[in-house]
């Protein structure tokens, strides 16, 4: 078997992705790289780690030659609410860096695995039961990222018969790995307040709907699109994928249900909401289901107890 290579494995997905393939695959089998961010102890000990500039091709080169990569999840990109701060280098790393792992991908006839997300939609898509086809004019530049990446990798699986997949995610929940700045990010925010100081103040409003996913579930999708036999695909790329959608006001009252003295207020961050407004409701993800049986796992209920559980034990380890 040739080597699976996760880009952006200190991330909040791919430090998880990357032990999620360890454990399927074999260690020696995954090759791990970030940017400049040190990996936590788990990752660098359970198998090879490496240092990789996704916006630097001969670095990408270099990497998919030296393991003899098969397979990429490409999961390096600057995220939403950071992606406003820094359009350039938002537009730098998710465009040019997916670029060139497409490129080496052709030469090395890897199959890559690329997220797209929420934020390829825009204020004109429709809100509820958003189709997996659809109007698609977002506004933010993580968004304008995500919609051209979802295109070129179309592109390069009808031009060059590159194996290109892809889901669109939500927002992941998750206790291992922070996330690096996304708008989606006070859902993981919240659990560690709620356990911390039982009182938590959401750059939200209460009302702001949005879909939403515990990791768990995300890396099965992933890894079950890329298992999936390819002559059932029809959309390659940026499937529709949900588990719930909830605003923070439903989290919140989720949460107090296992810690009552749990309370949340507001402070509006303009920007964020702005960008979350523009986001739809809630998903259609029934092309998912019917191509390659997507179906999650956990419902709110079961990941709210699930995350309570595992951070609490890893908060009082700290
Ligand atoms: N979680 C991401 C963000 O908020 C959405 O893909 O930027």
């Amino acid at each position: 078997m040739r080597k699976i290579l996760v880009t952006g494995a200190v991330g909040q997905i791919g430090s998880e992705l990357t032990m999620y393939l360890r454990k399927k695959y074999g260690d020696d089998k995954v090759v791990a790289v970030g940017h400049r961010t040190q990996p936590s102890e788990k990752l660098r000990n359970s198998g090879l780690f490496d240092f990789m500039d996704c916006t630097n091709i001969k670095q990408v080169e270099n990497t998919v030659k030296k393991y003899d990569i098969g397979t990429i999840y490409h999961l390096a990109a600057v995220l939403s609410a950071v992606g406003e701060k820094n359009p350039q280098t938002a537009w730098n790393v998710n465009i040019n860096g997916l670029y060139n792992v497409l490129e080496v991908a052709r030469e090395n006839k890897s199959a890559v695995f690329v997220p797209s997300s929420i934020a390829a939609f825009g204020p004109d898509t429709p809100k509820d039961n958003t189709p997996q086809d659809t109007i698609q004019r977002p506004t933010t530049i993580y968004g304008v990222s995500k919609v051209a990446g979802e295109l070129l990798c179309d592109y390069y699986y009808l031009k060059f018969g590159v194996d290109t997949r892809g889901v669109r995610y939500p927002g992941i929940i998750s206790y291992e790995t922070l996330p690096g700045g996304g708008t989606t990010d006070y859902a993981v925010e919240i659990f560690y307040k709620a356990i911390k100081n039982k009182k938590y103040t959401c750059f939200l409003k209460e009302d702001t709907m949005l879909d939403m996913m515990y990791m768990p579930d995300a890396l099965k999708s992933a890894v079950d699109l890329m298992e999936t036999d390819p002559s059932k695909l029809k959309h390659r790329n940026a499937f529709n994928v949900t588990s719930f959608s909830i605003t923070p006001r439903l989290l919140a009252e989720e949460i107090k249900k296992e810690i009552p003295e749990f309370e949340i207020d507001y402070d509006v961050d303009p920007e964020k909401q702005a960008i979350a407004d523009s986001w739809p409701n809630n998903l259609d993800d029934s092309i998912a289901k019917e191509e390659w049986g997507w179906s999650p796992t956990y419902n709110l209920r079961a990941m709210i107890k699930d995350m309570i559980e595992k951070l609490s034990e890893k908060l009082k380890k700290q």
